[in-house]
């Protein structure tokens, strides 16, 4: 991989602050987007802007061949069987909503259990807490070890409890780094018949998928995590399920025809695609797609294992930081979360701020995790594959400078 070649493709990392380029380590937020991405929009919207499947003019078809095009690439990138599978949503939040409200607000009762982890970021909690409250179904959840991160045996076993009729799941913890392998825990809800939602938020930008291989029933993500805009998101749901689910928004271009009382939808996948589509964002995310595979995914899983192994050595060697989650670098996946003692993360971020490096604080959407880990917030660094040992090293020098700037003499 050329690192350089590759970070010359990404202006904004040579924003100057603090006297240098600056450190981007927020990546599991956002990441950065590439020239050739933005080149893309660019020429779209410069010679191809139209509004798709409304219209004969060339503009029009330009769209529709843009927008439709690009859902291509998304199958091929998931390994889905057809794009008849491939919703696009403004992120992995809405696709999870979308279960939520055209799935299981419709396939739930009394007596059904939703099955989610206590490692979930609030759109993959909050919408079955919804679903749970409106069906009279139960929500319970796996609880995992608080030093390994990694789901205790014993909660596993709730999977294989027929009243599961959905078990929901992130492949990657944005707060522990942790992923846990999907492929058993869905063979294991399928056993009994159970639907399996993956968030792969944190996942897709970082691995390969195969969605068939996976075997997931539907499987969620955001283009803006991996180069592309904000603002495009996609959710893979098999055909069958897909087809036996009443949309959750309704309007234009997601009908077959409309009567005065009674509408009959469209096909999938315009069924779930009501209102002027994001051909911006579809453009983006194709490009980002390429571009990303381009790179190449051992090279991209090389360079974050080495960030990673590096910040756990370097933390390992400031005093009075605690880790959230494994210090295991084989165990973490692209990015760290820690505290510091007796400062508060802001403070942390703050203090890096002002030094040009750019972390997340707070309880990063993932409040029920933080509270079970007995802790309100925390800091976090997250990498992709343009991030250098180099920034790792100068944000590991500033932030052993943080206590004693907040009057600790460690
Ligand atoms: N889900 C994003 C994060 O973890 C916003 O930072």
């Amino acid at each position: 991989m050329n690192l350089e070649a590759i970070r010359n493709d990404f202006p904004i990392l040579k924003t100057q602050c603090a006297g240098r380029d600056i450190v981007y380590f927020d990546n599991a937020a956002t990441t950065q987007k590439p020239l050739p991405v933005l080149e893309a929009v660019f020429d779209y919207s410069t010679h191809r802007n139209g509004n798709p499947h409304r219209g004969a003019h060339p503009f029009a078809i330009a769209a529709s061949e843009a927008y439709d095009g690009s859902k291509e690439t998304v199958r091929r990138f998931l390994h889905a069987k057809s794009t008849r599978e491939i919703i696009y949503t403004r992120n992995t939040t809405e696709s999870l909503n979308l279960v939520a409200r055209s799935w299981a607000e419709t396939h739930l009762g009394p007596g059904d259990k939703i099955l989610i982890t206590i490692a979930e970021h609030h759109s993959d909690l909050v919408t079955w807490q919804r679903a749970a409250r409106k069906t009279g179904a139960v929500l319970d959840y796996i609880y995992v070890d608080r030093e390994t991160g990694r789901f205790l045996p014993e909660d596993l076993a709730k999977i294989d409890d027929p009243a599961v009729k959905l078990l929901a799941f992130a492949e990657v913890s944005n707060v522990l780094g942790v992923r846990f392998d999907p492929k058993p825990l869905i063979a294991r809800a399928h056993a009994h018949g159970a639907v399996v939602v993956l968030d792969g938020a944190q996942s897709a930008p970082h691995r390969p998928v195969d969605v068939q291989d996976l075997d997931c029933d539907f499987f969620a993500f955001s283009g803006h995590k991996m180069c592309a805009l904000g603002g495009i998101g996609v959710l893979y749901g098999k055909e069958a399920l897909l087809e036996d689910m009443e949309p959750f928004l309704l309007g234009g271009d997601m009908i077959d025809t409309v009567g005065e009382q009674e509408t009959s939808f469209a096909e999938l996948p315009a069924k779930f695609e009501a209102g002027t589509q994001y051909v911006e964002g579809a453009v983006s995310l194709e490009a980002a797609i390429r571009y990303v595979e381009a790179v190449g995914w051992d090279a991209i899983r090389s360079q974050e294992e080495k960030l990673v192994r590096r910040t756990l050595e370097g933390l390992r060697q400031i005093p009075h930081i605690r880790l959230i989650g494994p210090s295991d670098p084989a165990e973490k996946e692209g990015l760290v979360a820690f505290n510091v003692d007796d400062v508060h993360p802001h403070d942390v971020a703050q203090i890096l701020s002002a030094e040009g490096i750019c972390i997340r604080t707070g309880h990063h959407c993932a409040e029920p995790l933080h509270r079970y880990l007995g802790v309100g917030a925390s800091c976090r660094a997250s990498f992709y594959f343009y991030n250098t040992e180099e920034e790792v090293d100068y944000f590991l020098e500033k932030l052993k400078g943080v206590r004693p700037m907040m009057g600790y003499d460690d």
